[in-house]
């Protein structure tokens, strides 16, 4: 299976999705291509690093949204991928895209959907709301990919305790660690080795 993974920062996730391959975890899967809408992220040397081709669609090289929009995906689709994997991918996908690659796009979301996600809730704001409201457990969500924003039909989610005194930054950091970097290759190996067919959680 042919995967495309969408980056924005660090891919500490795309890390996992390339480690767990390498180990055998995740089983039939090629990572084909990286691409970001951010020429700093730190994603791209880890893509580099690992051999796999990264690329850059930034906002700022368009005049307007709909010209990002179309070289997004035209980029996207040059690489043929089975299964786009949108790994801390901060830009919203565009209805064109996810109507082209229907059922075949995956997120992760840094909560436990349905709460604390949709409009701006990304990357330490969700847990600084988590934190805000004072839930005891929090944790991450893999979902397809649907015209909204953590909409679509959930594949996976891995519960995560919230420890008194936790900052946003400690919190994220736990999160990442027993729960995302562990079901978002899970989610993708359940793909490859067709134990959920895709489109349908
Ligand atoms: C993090 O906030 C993570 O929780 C979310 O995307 C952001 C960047 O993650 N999923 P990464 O290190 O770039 O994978």
């Amino acid at each position: 299976m042919n995967a495309v993974v969408l980056v924005s920062g660090g891919g500490t996730n795309l890390q996992a999705i390339i480690d767990r391959i390498a180990d055998g975890t995740i089983h039939n899967t090629k990572i084909t291509a990286v691409i970001s809408n951010n020429a700093g992220a730190g994603a791209l040397m880890r893509a580099e690093k690992a051999g796999i081709p990264a690329e850059v669609v930034s906002p700022s090289d368009f005049e307007d949204r709909e010209k990002f929009n179309m070289a997004l995906l035209e980029k996207v689709e040059s690489y043929a991928p089975d299964l786009v994997v949108l790994a801390g991918f901060l830009v919203n996908i565009p209805p064109a895209m996810v109507k082209r690659f229907a059922g075949r796009i995956i997120n992760i979301h840094p909560s436990l959907i349905p709460s604390f996600c949709g409009k701006g809730f990304y990357g330490l704001r969700v847990h600084e709301a988590a934190l805000k409201r004072g839930v005891k457990v929090t944790g991450a969500t893999v979902h397809f990919v649907d015209e909204g924003t953590d909409t679509g039909p959930i594949i996976l989610q891995k519960a995560v305790e919230v420890k008194d005194g936790d900052t946003p930054e400690v919190l994220q950091r736990r999160v990442m660690e027993e729960a995302e970097w562990k079901i978002l290759p899970g989610a993708i190996d359940m793909i490859a080795t067709g134990r959920i067919s895709i489109g349908k959680a």
